[in-house]
């Protein structure tokens, strides 16, 4: 019989998100709502589709393993040299091939906790060693939410080779300000290459939390990782992006790239997307007024709900965190509970949102009547 490494037999199995379909089906309703993977609630951008429309033809050939025309937009998009950017399968192949581009087993890769769930996964992989350091709470009094980057920069030491801070946090939509990740910077080590995470800077409106290319400048060590699934809705074609301070970074990273993992459509897609960016900032601009609004209504119910600089809430439920994700879906609501800890709630429509906000009170009425008749809650 053959058996996998130990360290992926150690790898928790995937544990995939409900498909809304499924669950409408099963519950006799005409639809289910799911508000758990923060992607935007638009169709694909009209030039998207245009450009895979036209790319389709062409899908007998390879892609073109260097993603040129893609490289060029984004370098030209954020004036950096195309020998700085690196497009990937999703931002999440990057973070794979930056854990294999820079961790040898037994070095150190650093990040918060809880984060994006990849990170520990891939120091697993790598067979590096895993510096978690816990969140810290946003406001007096509150659940733990947001980095501590004192705690984060003294954990990292001369055996640490990457370090990720997700810019806003996945999943509790908090963002560090300017001057402590400055500060952070100045003292990791310059043997530590610094990801700034942003998966989720385009929903950024706190004008207070740098724009991570602009903190990258002078800094050889520091690269910023970016994605077109979430503000320019490309999710289902996985396309993401490095952008990095010093060339050598962004060739570490190439090597590792599996080959032809960007396809054809993939690249036209984001290149059409990056054509219309004006559509995409009106997208957003409607993201972040209903991100507003939902934070405004969780609020109103008494529950404690950090700033999100993100397109999704974070609900900090603590124990009741899964049980109430489990009721909501039994109401056809899909969320992403994190046991124990909280709930993370994609910023959907307001039609959506609607439909969750009356399915949580519905769920915060029936445990309420369960503390009432001391029915022990689930
Ligand atoms: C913080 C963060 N980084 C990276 C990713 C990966 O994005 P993708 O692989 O879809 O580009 C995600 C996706 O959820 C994320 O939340």
């Amino acid at each position: 019989m053959v058996s996998a490494r130990p360290a992926v037999q150690a790898l928790p199995a995937y544990k995939p998100g409900r498909n809304p379909a499924d669950l409408a089906r099963e519950l006799g309703v005409e639809r289910a709502v799911k508000l758990a993977s923060n992607e935007v609630p638009f169709p694909p951008l009209p030039a998207v589709v245009q450009a895979l429309a036209a790319t389709a033809g062409e899908t007998h050939r390879y892609p073109d393993n260097g993603a040129a025309v893609l490289t060029a937009a984004l370098a030209e998009r954020y004036g950096v040299a195309p020998e700085q950017v690196v497009p990937g399968c999703g931002a999440v192949m990057l973070c794979q091939q930056l854990a294999q581009s820079f961790n040898d087993p037994g070095t150190g890769l650093a990040f918060a906790w809880r984060s994006f769930e990849m990170y520990p996964l891939l120091a697993q992989v790598a067979g590096a060693r895993s510096t978690q350091v816990p969140l810290v709470p946003s406001t007096p009094g509150g659940a733990p939410d947001t980095h501590d980057l004192d705690a984060l920069a003294a954990a990292v030491d001369d055996t640490t080779r990457l370090v990720f801070v997700c810019n806003p946090n996945n999943p509790t939509g908090t963002a560090v300000r300017r001057a402590a990740l400055e500060r952070f910077l100045d003292r990791v080590p310059a043997t530590a290459l610094v990801v700034l995470d942003e998966a989720y800077r385009e929903f950024v409106t706190d004008p207070d939390v740098p724009d991570g290319l602009e903190l990258m400048r002078g800094r050889p060590n520091v690269a910023v990782l970016r994605t077109f699934s979430k503000a320019w809705g490309l999710a289902g074609l996985r396309v993401g992006y490095l952008v990095t301070e010093h060339p050598a970074v962004a060739d570490a990273v190439r090597r590792t790239h599996v080959p032809f993992s960007v396809s054809s459509l993939a690249q036209a897609a984001a290149v059409a997307a990056l054509a219309s960016a004006d559509e995409v900032a009106r997208r957003v601009t409607a993201v972040v007024t209903e991100r507003d609004r939902l934070t405004a209504a969780l609020r109103e119910r008494g529950l404690e709900v950090p700033d999100s600089q993100a397109n999704f809430v974070w609900l900090p439920l603590g124990e009741a965190s899964a049980p109430t994700a489990a009721a909501l879906e039994a109401r056809g609501v899909i969320t992403r509970p994190f046991a124990g800890e909280g709930i993370r709630v994609t910023v959907g429509t307001p039609e959506e949102d609607d439909v969750f906000l009356s399915a949580l009170d519905a769920v915060l009425d029936a445990a309420r009547d369960d503390v009432r008749t001391g029915t022990p809650v689930a």
